[in-house]
């Protein structure tokens, strides 16, 4: 596999929890009752696996090879989608907030995290397109092979000090069961 090609996966992995996330705002909208766990558990995937894991492998080591490879930081693509990350970030933030809110029975965290929900789909989304239509393609162009291998053994090292063996696939399986349950 290559490094985009992996990065592409895990925006596929992401996706679903967006479109998991998004009903889950429609529920608590609507006034229904929403497991508080769950609600953490969407953010701590969010959190740990969208961004210390997929954004640490894209901040960490596919940027800065692009920019080896001339691509400029500032007024480019990679600027870009690094200050998406960090708007992305307080979304994040905003909704694990929100999340304790919510679950010690503050009125406040279903409206909280139903604003910031919204906002971090709608901005995650279109993020996730540029970088599959725009920066991707222009990775695969300027990127030697020899360096795309490197970086998918970086991508390797990365995930294990990040984020530990057998993460990864934790996280899949939640997003497998909150699927059966929201998405049926
Ligand atoms: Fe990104
Ligand atoms: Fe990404």
């Amino acid at each position: 596999m290559t490094p985009t090609e992996e990065l592409q996966e895990e925006h596929q992995g992401i996706t679903l929890m967006l479109k998991i996330l998004e009903k889950v705002g429609v529920k608590m909208e609507a006034q229904e009752k929403v497991d508080p766990d769950h609600l953490e558990r969407i953010v701590e995937f969010f959190r740990v696996f969208a961004d210390k894991c997929h954004h640490g492998k894209e901040e960490d080591l596919l940027f800065p090879e692009m920019e080896k490879a001339g691509v400029p930081r500032e007024k480019g693509p990679i600027g870009v989608m690094l200050a998406e990350h960090n708007q992305g970030r307080a979304f994040v933030r905003g909704m694990g907030e929100a999340a304790s809110r919510y679950k010690q029975g503050d009125p406040r965290g279903r409206k909280e995290f139903v604003e910031n929900a919204r906002n971090y789909i709608s901005l995650l989304t279109q993020h996730i397109q540029k970088e599959n239509n725009v920066l991707f393609p222009m990775v695969d162009r300027v990127l030697a092979k020899k360096t795309q291998e490197k970086l998918v053994e970086g991508f390797e090292n990365l995930e294990r000090e990040k984020i530990g063996e057998g993460t990864h696939e934790t996280f899949h399986r939640l997003l497998h069961q909150l699927q059966e349950i929201y998405l049926k």
